[in-house]
């Protein structure tokens, strides 16, 4: 017997009823950057450590797991296809391309919001410009309301990070992105909701549930939410094998 299918975990839908189909899930984890010149970024403090979690507890349960990830430094998880990306752009481009072979689209990813209206060729020369500089920036596009306009008969997950007004914020984006679920993590100085350490979340799904989670290894948080992704998938569109 596959030793992996003696695990609980990975077939607990097989046991309640016949043989599922793997899910094929796409992934995006870690930060964009946008560059102002060949050397000058704008980014974030995302680690992509929530995104590289999520999929490999994915991997680990048989889904054929994409990941689109940005600049980070984490080793991939053994047996996913991950696609490395820079910007927004190509994050974008990424999810593009591998959207119509999910069944299930991830944005973990922290995209960046904006992106510098040019990017200068060669590097930017301080003496050429004057003491205070406005840089200008343009919005980069919204890829998860992108996937949600988009989405037919696939669940769409979102990340939503606020310093205030949490719940109210990830109840707006799980309308306004027509996502499903909605993971929401409290910027706070006790829990990073950055890298490594424990983080506190809430789950919010469509249908009005809300679970709060933490201080949680991330792992553990990615396991609750791939348990709700499956029970969504499997009850709602059955794919059975
Ligand atoms: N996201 C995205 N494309 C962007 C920005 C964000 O797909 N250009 C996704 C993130 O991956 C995350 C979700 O949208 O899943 C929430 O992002 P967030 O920045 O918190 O929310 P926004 O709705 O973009 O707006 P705001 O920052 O004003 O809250």
């Amino acid at each position: 017997m596959n030793p992996a299918l003696s695990n609980h975990k990975n077939f607990s839908h097989a046991r309640k009823g016949g043989v599922k189909k793997p899910m094929r899930i796409l992934v995006t984890a870690g930060p964009t950057r946008e560059f102002i010149d060949p050397v000058r970024f704008i980014s974030n403090l995302s680690t992509g450590s929530m995104g590289y979690a999520i999929s490999g507890e994915a991997a680990r349960r048989n889904h054929k797991v994409t990941l689109i990830s940005g600049p980070v430094d984490i080793t991939p998880p053994k047996n996913i296809k991950t696609i490395n990306v820079i910007t927004a752009q190509q994050m974008f481009a990424a999810v593009k391309a591998e959207f119509k072979n999910s069944d299930c689209l991830i944005m973990s990813a922290a995209v960046a919001d904006f992106s510098p209206r040019k990017t200068l060729t060669n590097k930017m020369k301080k003496k050429t410009l004057p003491r205070q500089y406005i840089l200008q920036l343009k919005q980069n596009p919204d890829i998860l309301k992108w996937a949600g306009g988009r989405k037919a008969a696939r669940l769409i997950i979102g990340f939503c990070m606020e310093s205030e007004a949490l719940i109210k914020n990830a109840k707006d984006k799980l309308k306004n992105k027509r996502a499903d679920i909605v993971v929401a993590n409290k910027i706070n100085k006790n829990t990073s909701a950055f890298g490594r350490g424990l983080t506190k979340v809430s789950i919010l799904q469509k249908n009005g549930h809300m679970l709060n989670i933490g201080p949680s290894k991330k792992a553990k948080i990615a396991d609750i939410l791939l348990d709700k992704i499956e029970a969504l998938w499997y009850k709602n569109f059955n794919a059975a094998a």
